[in-house]
């Protein structure tokens, strides 16, 4: 599947300029990753580069979440994984984290309808129940109603660290042994797997990360062993349509091995 909404992909169209319509036309042809998750990174760089506030990094960082989701969508991704809130960020100070929540809010609110229209199903990976209880509700409310749709799966890692829902597996598969569920000798990198908050979806295909630092930040440690990684120079705000189309046609021309020949 390439386009699979040709209406979605007009109302996206009629935004940019008349160019793009020859980037759907390059992906076509493309071979798509099937799950991609982005390190969202340089919002407040970005902002400071402007001498703006970092919340305006963080509004403008938004923007190119809704036109990268649509993308992604559009183009037949079929899982897209934005890193959106770190186990870590909660070292920030409290006016910083308030923003990014509120946002996280105000995203939800004005994209649900869309995303539910396009059949997308709206999934967290991350410890939600440390969320500040407006956010929270919002989330809960969006999974609910996207559930049962069948389109791209799109990941918000919230409250997400790898190393805790890597120490999290290993607790509920070690109380499986203990009450006689598992045999210790059974456990295989499936068990592993199932145990984590991505269970039964692919592993990610490619990884990028915007703003020029190339280091994983805690993210799917487990879930990248054979992604592509692409270190993007622009911050977020700028990770534009056509940077991302960049970085999928980068994508198409790498060698995957996965230590074959
Ligand atoms: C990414 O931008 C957003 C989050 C981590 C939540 P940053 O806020 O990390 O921006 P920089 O890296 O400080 O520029
Ligand atoms: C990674 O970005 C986390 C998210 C994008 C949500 P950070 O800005 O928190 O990562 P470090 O601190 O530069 O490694
Ligand atoms: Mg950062």
């Amino acid at each position: 599947m390439v386009v699979n909404n040709l209406g979605f992909v007009e109302t996206f169209l009629r935004k940019k300029n008349k160019g793009d319509r020859q980037v759907y036309a390059d992906l076509k042809l493309a071979v798509t990753p099937v799950h991609v998750a982005c390190i969202m990174d340089g919002n407040g760089r970005w902002a400071k580069a402007k001498g703006l506030p970092r919340a305006a990094g963080h509004r403008e960082g938004m923007e190119r979440v809704k036109d990268i989701v649509r993308m992604s969508s559009d183009i037949g991704i079929q899982v897209l994984t934005l890193y959106a809130f770190s186990t870590e960020n909660w070292k920030r100070p409290k006016s910083e984290v308030g923003v990014l929540m509120n946002l996280l809010v105000e995203y939800l609110r004005s994209e649900l309808d869309e995303l539910h229209k396009e059949n997308v199903k709206l999934f967290t990976l991350g410890d939600i129940s440390r969320l500040p209880e407006m956010a929270l509700k919002e989330v809960e409310a969006a999974k609910e109603k996207t559930k049962n749709n069948t389109g791209m799966i799109l990941n918000i890692a919230l409250n997400y660290g790898s190393r805790l829902e890597i120490t999290q597996a290993v607790q509920k598969i070690a109380s499986q042994v203990k009450n006689g569920k598992i045999k210790a000798e059974d456990i295989s990198e499936t068990t592993v797997s199932d145990y984590l908050y991505t269970a039964g979806q692919p592993d990610p295909d490619l990884v990028i990360r915007t703003s020029g630092e190339e280091r994983i930040s805690n993210f799917l440690l487990y879930q990248i062993a054979y992604a592509e990684f692409i270190f993007v120079k622009e911050a977020w705000p700028d990770f534009t349509f056509d940077r991302y189309r960049d970085a999928l046609m980068i994508y198409q021309n790498r060698h995957r091995r996965f230590g074959g020949l």
